[in-house]
């Protein structure tokens, strides 16, 4: 693979497996992907489950996620986790504002680039996830809502921030549907996103974001969609719940 930008292919459990399945997971996943170093691998599991993950992956090449943070340090928010908590597991990194979040939680852009920057704060490293629905890109309004999303929910990081940061471009209508977006589709996608950030920030900044895909990956189309130029890795959902599925997206993508 020639690209300067290392592969980042995270694993989004959404709200599945209790501990025992969720140990289980892990278990098989040590198996399938020791030894392998040319990809960074991120698994989200729920936070219930964390603390053991946590402990079960610490011999390991893989790293922990978490789905979600508040933007708030400490305090009166019922219901919420902060970023010193999820950091007594060694979680690395938080997906933000992924696509059933701001549907279902209502999260906005500003709200996406508070949890950013308090993720930067804490020195841990976002997922921010952009997307259009299908009536969007039907209406013909991809780009458009791609900028909005991208400007908006990163809105305040400074260069070194974004440097760090990972965008995930997960199109609503590909998400647990079975349907991908061709590479093609994807590839312009992606390559957008990056003239966003070329205009937001520079060039330099813009080539070392990573971008990673999601919605439906699997292991019959993870290497033609990480064989385009500006695709960075998967942000994968239902096949990252079967160790074999999500090994063989990472081998494949090698
Ligand atoms: P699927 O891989 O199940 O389509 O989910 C994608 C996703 O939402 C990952 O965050």
């Amino acid at each position: 693979m020639n690209k300067d930008r290392k592969l980042i292919i995270a694993g989004n459990w959404k709200m599945n497996k209790t501990v025992a399945e969720s140990l289980d997971l892990v278990r098989g996943l040590k198996i399938e992907l020791a030894n392998i170093k040319e990809v960074d691998i991120v698994i989200c599991p729920p936070f219930t489950a964390l603390s053991e993950v946590s402990k079960a992956i610490l011999d390991s090449n893989i790293r922990l996620g978490a789905q979600n943070m508040s933007e708030h340090n400490v305090g009166a928010y019922t219901g919420e986790i902060a970023a010193v908590m999820l950091k007594e597991f060694s979680v690395r990194y938080v997906i933000l504002g992924h696509s059933e979040r701001r549907q279902y939680q209502k999260e906005s852009n500003e709200l996406i680039a508070k949890k950013a920057a308090a993720v930067h704060a804490a020195s841990l490293k976002p997922i921010v996830c952009v997307g259009e629905t299908l009536a969007e890109r039907e209406a013909g309004k991809t780009n458009q809502v791609l900028e909005t999303q991208v400007r908006g929910s990163l809105v305040g990081l400074s260069k070194d921030q974004i440097t760090e940061s990972i965008i995930a471009y997960e199109p609503v209508w590909a998400i647990g549907t079975g349907k991908t977006a061709t590479t093609e589709q994807a590839q312009e996608a992606h390559a957008f996103i990056r003239r966003v950030l070329v205009s937001m920030f520079d060039e330099t900044v813009a080539r070392r974001v990573r971008i990673q895909y999601g919605g439906s990956v699997k292991p019959s189309n993870a290497r033609e969609l990480m064989s385009q130029p500006d695709v960075d890795g998967a942000l994968v959902g239902g096949a990252s719940l079967e160790a074999r599925s999500f090994a063989d997206i990472i081998k494949n993508s090698i």
